[in-house]
């Protein structure tokens, strides 16, 4: 693959959120992950969250043993979710901070505030040899923050920019995009791969694609979603047709 070459990695978590709603084995997040694999995905994300609301310590298990793309680990940072990320050595760690009572994670990780902590807490877990991101607002102060911490990657929550746009709020959704596309560059020129994710579709995904510096999206609930209607298999292929299209 070459350099800007930009990876797809498909969150699999509501594929758990649907098993979890009766408590059984269907479907089968592992399956779905190997689905994802053959349909082109460069990656598989998935939140072990602290509730276990969708992804299980099993499923983390069974992800590691049957993947062949790398898997990113998603986690609050917390001594229990270090010891499963050091048990396990995923490929990549992601931080994303953690509320019980959000229904998804609604903000960046508040690192400019917790540097000391947070800096401790990522060094053994690249000394495991995980490469390390951090979920964050479009923000000077974080992204400084999280590259004065030793983290090799952040990942630009595009949540606001995808609320604005669904609701139409479009001066907003605007704005938004060129506050990402901003720090995209900054972050990129302090020696940070940048990522991004959260919240995108069909419809909001290739202004943010386009962003020559951008080298990975994680993308997990529009797909889960759209594959009622298509498949999983031609939903992902229609994501990567639409962010080829993006990067030419
Ligand atoms: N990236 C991170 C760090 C996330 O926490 C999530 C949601 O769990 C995503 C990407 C994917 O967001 P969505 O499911 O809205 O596509």
């Amino acid at each position: 693959m070459s350099d800007t070459h930009l990876r797809l990695g498909v969150n699999i978590d509501h594929v758990a959120t649907v098993r979890n709603a009766r408590g059984g084995a269907y479907p089968d997040p592992l399956r779905a992950a190997k689905l994802a694999e053959e349909a082109g995905a460069d990656g598989i994300t998935a939140h072990l969250r602290e509730d276990r609301r969708h992804i299980s310590d099993a499923d983390i298990e069974g992800l590691m043993q049957v993947l062949s793309v790398p898997l990113n680990f998603e986690m609050a940072a917390t001594p229990e979710m270090q010891a499963i990320a050091l048990r396990h050595k995923p490929h990549a760690v992601c931080l994303v901070p953690e509320k019980r009572e959000e229904r998804t994670t609604e903000g960046g990780l508040e690192v400019a505030r917790e540097e000391n902590r947070l800096a401790h807490f990522i060094a053994p877990l690249r000394d495991a040899g995980c490469r390390v991101s951090i979920f964050i607002a479009a923000d000077r102060k974080q992204i400084e923050a999280a590259h004065r911490i030793g983290a090799q990657v952040i990942e630009l929550h595009t949540g606001a920019y995808c609320d604005a746009h669904a609701e139409g709020r479009m001066d907003d959704a605007q704005r938004e995009l060129e506050a990402l596309r901003e720090m995209s560059a900054f972050a990129h020129s302090l020696g940070l791969e940048v990522h991004a994710g959260h919240g995108l579709t069909y419809d909001t995904v290739q202004p943010v694609a386009a962003f020559p510096e951008l080298r990975e999206l994680n993308i997990g609930h529009f797909l889960i979603g759209e594959a009622i209607f298509r498949g999983l298999g031609p939903a992902i292929h229609e994501m990567r047709r639409l962010m080829d299209e993006a990067r030419r």
